[in-house]
């Protein structure tokens, strides 16, 4: 594995001749974090192959290891997790450290309410600007108590009730880190749990818990299962299982994006997990006139899976409508730097949860586009971009924000004058040999 620290922070990337090759892209974030959390939750050795060793996801290994779990990688890179069942999770010694990682500190607030134990949960500097209510609200309602000086952010202690109440919630936002978080909680309360979502999100949580044994169903309705209402089955005794987890259509967006822009480009992504509730971005690409295909489709720890098949593509802007939102909320800057390509405008509606991820992705978006010669205006909840023939030739400030990076990289494969980020060792969270895979299909920094 590569060390993106040892790189000078600011960078740029140039393709002189077409994208080419097969890309294996890293293991998805979402399933490895699940993957750590439930191994440790359950009783008995789960062994995790393809985890993604990302800052994010080593913080929540550091983390469960503080809980109590026994975790360790192999010479082989396995991660052998084993757990110690619900009830043997113990009050951690020290303050629970998610450097960058929402989601790790989002979900394991849920096992620390639901495990009637006590952590502080501390972040860097961006995950301390982000909101934590919307987790820390309904895990109140199981009885957990939370001390947060009234910030509704980190830092912040949560102490689970010695007798968790299951709960019955509609959260107002569409986040599958609320609905983690609250199922995770309820494994530890006598009865049912439920969380009713108006829009449907990533069901990770809930096809991995029902692999570990807990019983979970969903009920879905309205267009393409907009409405989904979970229901989980408390004190579950979870089993060890073990995962093969699948490549992050997330970081997968990147080599797409950068196939699609590169005159002459063809490239094979391996193993990217399809979930419906993540291939968002798969299908406004489609809709553009993107030619991505999809071959050797199968399923693997209860996800299905497939390699892309993607080549250079003329495009053309559309609306990406706000219900699609849920199922690409990570994907936009990618696709952003899609649209300044595309011939005509491209709408993105319903993304004002933009506005608080690991920065403000709507703004710093505007604002690297713009530089670099974009029509591009960003609402309140919405952006949009006009296409052409970027000429590029300015640095985008990154905000510490991975994705923006990772985005604004793959657009200087296009302009006309090359496109520099301000920095790039935050890319480690979340993709950390970005720069040797891009090199190894043609991409020169
Ligand atoms: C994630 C859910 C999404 C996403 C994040 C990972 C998860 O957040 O942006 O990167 O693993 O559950 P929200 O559910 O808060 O939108």
């Amino acid at each position: 594995m590569s060390d993106t620290s040892a790189r000078p922070s600011a960078a740029f990337l140039r393709a002189s001749a077409p994208l080419a090759g097969d890309f294996r892209v890293p293991g998805d974030k979402s399933i490895s974090h699940r993957a750590l959390i439930l191994a440790t939750m359950a009783t008995g050795t789960s062994r995790i192959t393809g985890l993604l060793e990302g800052d994010d996801v080593l913080a929540t290994a550091d983390a469960m290891r503080a809980l109590g779990a026994q975790i360790s990688r192999r010479d082989d890179g396995v991660w052998e997790v084993t757990g110690c069942g619900p009830a043997g999770l113990k009050t951690p010694a020290r303050p629970l450290d998610f450097a960058n990682s929402g989601t790790g500190a989002r979900l394991v607030m849920g096992v620390v309410a639901g495990a009637g134990i006590s952590a502080k949960f501390t972040g860097d500097a961006s995950l301390s600007r982000r909101p934590m209510a919307r987790v820390t609200l309904p895990l109140a309602l199981t009885g957990a108590q939370i001390e947060d000086g009234g910030t509704g952010k980190l830092p912040l202690t949560i102490t689970g009730a010695a007798t968790p109440l299951p709960i019955d919630v509609t959260p107002e936002i569409a986040s599958a880190q609320v609905k983690s978080a609250i199922l995770l909680a309820g494994l530890g309360a006598a009865g049912h749990t439920i969380v009713r979502e108006k829009h449907i999100t990533r069901d990770h949580t809930e096809n991995m818990l029902a692999l570990f044994g807990a019983k979970i169903s969903s009920q879905r309705s309205g267009a393409e299962n907009a409405e989904n209402i979970v229901t989980l089955e408390g004190h579950a005794r979870l089993r060890a299982h073990d995962i093969a987890v699948p490549g992050d259509p997330s970081s997968a967006a990147f080599p797409l994006v950068a196939a699609l822009i590169v005159p002459g480009s063809t490239l094979r992504l391996k193993n990217v997990l399809l979930n419906p509730q993540r291939d968002g971005l798969i299908r406004a690409l489609t809709r553009m006139g993107g030619n991505i295909k999809r071959v050797n489709e199968r399923m693997e720890a209860g996800e299905p899976i497939a390699d892309l098949q993607v080549s250079h593509s003329a495009l053309k802007g559309i609306e990406v409508e706000s219900d699609v939102a849920p199922s690409m909320i990570d994907e936009y800057p990618a696709l952003a730097v899609a649209a300044a390509f595309a011939e005509g405008t491209t709408h993105m509606a319903g993304i004002g949860e933009l506005r608080v991820k690991e920065s403000d992705r709507l703004a710093a978006v505007e604002a690297g586009l713009r530089a670099n010669g974009v029509d591009v205006e960003a609402g309140a909840d919405s952006l949009r971009v006009t296409g052409g023939a970027p000429i590029g030739g300015a640095c985008v400030t990154t905000h510490d924000d991975h994705r923006i990076a990772m985005a604004f990289l793959v657009m200087g494969l296009a302009t006309q004058n090359s496109v520099r980020v301000d920095d790039t060792t935050m890319i480690a969270t979340s993709f950390p040999n970005f720069f040797e895979a891009m090199a190894s299909i043609g991409a020169q920094s």
